[in-house]
């Protein structure tokens, strides 16, 4: 059988040089645990506009279409910034996630215990803290029609449009229950159905679908509140299932609960292919941060994590999976450090590449 195929597409800004780290990962598993890919590396965003013009190429998403995951850095940057809409880096993600019908984006929010010091919130409030936010991402204000910018009365408006249909609820929701059904059987479904339409049909068919699942307890919450309740009580959580625009904001404050955005992965899948796998991607959920580029600077872990994801969802190696999660959870413990996870004591930070040595040396000590 041959090995199973990974398309990386690093990015910008920092995604190359945390890119670095999880590729020496990669080779790690093929040398020491026999789990082989066939990779293969590409461009995206900014990086591929540079070169062709365009943040994607089709061949370049033709190629993510065939491969068994993508693994994605980072896109966009200040260069970028006064491009046209249709070019900029950020068009090259969307489509991805788009053409692959990525619609189920997983993103946990895990306050390791070695960092529970550095959330901007008391640390009793986030110490053990693991909630996971199903964000809805291949439908709802990112991608509705119409949209744009025109004149009317000498005056220029702007559209978009928040439209879902009960199918794309539906999947949705039966990945957030799915979700909760691994987990502890908590699911708490956010929307503004007190002003939205679309929300009220989000609120019925997430009830609809919780028939199928009747051991989750099953709640809903307005997302303002939601966004209050994440900094006021967070460990009331366990799985929240939530749409496009409100899961990017709520999973941003999940993420700096947990004390950096550098530390947190996401999932991204789509429906089974050929093969069984999920359609999949995987990436962090912090940004190209061009105000470090290039330093070795960068927190490689949510990179790292997300590969970890990788092995659990699209290749059946939870077990690989945890022992990457728990190398890394060793090395936080033990005081290891990048720039964003130092506190007001100071010390030495370790640079991109040294972060990406002491977790060898853990997944070394873990055999
Ligand atoms: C995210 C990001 C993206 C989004 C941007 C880069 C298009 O913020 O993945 O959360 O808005 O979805
Ligand atoms: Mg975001």
């Amino acid at each position: 059988m041959s090995n199973p195929s990974l398309l990386i597409l690093a990015g910008d800004g920092i995604g190359p040089e945390v890119m670095d780290q999880v590729k020496r990962i990669i080779g790690w598993y093929g040398d020491k645990r026999g789990l082989n890919f066939d990779v293969s590396e590409d461009l995206v965003g900014g990086a591929a506009y540079d070169k062709h013009g365009v943040p994607l190429t089709d061949e370049t998403m033709a190629k993510a279409q065939e491969v068994d995951a993508v693994l994605l850095g980072a896109v966009g940057g200040p260069a970028y910034d006064n491009l046209d809409f249709s070019v900029k880096p950020e068009r090259g993600l969307l489509r991805l996630r788009k053409e692959m019908d990525l619609f189920a984006n997983l993103r946990p929010a895990q306050c390791f215990d070695a960092l529970a010091d550095f959330s901007s919130l008391k640390k009793d409030i986030v110490a053990g803290l693991d909630i996971m936010i199903v964000r809805e991402l291949t439908s709802g204000v990112y991608f509705g029609e119409p949209r744009g910018i025109h004149i009317e009365d000498n005056m220029r408006v702007g559209i978009n449009t928040q439209r879902y249909t009960e199918a794309e609820i539906e999947r949705g929701a039966r990945a957030a229950f799915d979700m909760a059904m691994k987990r502890n059987k908590k699911l708490c479904s956010m929307e503004k159905a007190n002003v939205m339409e679309s929300g009220i049909l989000w609120r019925d068919v997430v009830t609809e679908v919780h028939a199928d699942y009747p051991e989750v307890e099953l709640t809903h919450m307005y997302a303002d509140n939601g966004a209050m309740q994440l900094v006021r009580a967070p460990k009331q959580f366990d799985v929240i299932y939530t749409d496009n625009l409100f899961g990017d904001i709520l999973s941003d404050c999940a993420a700096m609960l947990t004390g950096s955005l550098g530390m947190l992965p996401s999932a991204s899948l789509g429906s089974p292919m050929a093969n069984g796998r999920p359609k999949a991607m995987y990436e962090p959920v912090h940004g190209s941060a061009p105000d470090i580029t290039g330093q070795e600077k960068a927190n490689p872990i949510a990179c790292i994590l997300s590969f970890a994801m990788a092995l659990r969802y699209s290749f059946d190696q939870g077990e690989e999976a945890t022992r990457l999660e728990a190398a890394i959870e060793k090395v936080l413990a033990d005081g290891a450090r990048t720039g964003d996870l130092m506190g007001p004591e100071g010390g030495t930070p370790l640079s991109t590449s040294q972060m990406g040595d002491v977790i060898l040396a853990a997944l070394d000590a873990s055999l």
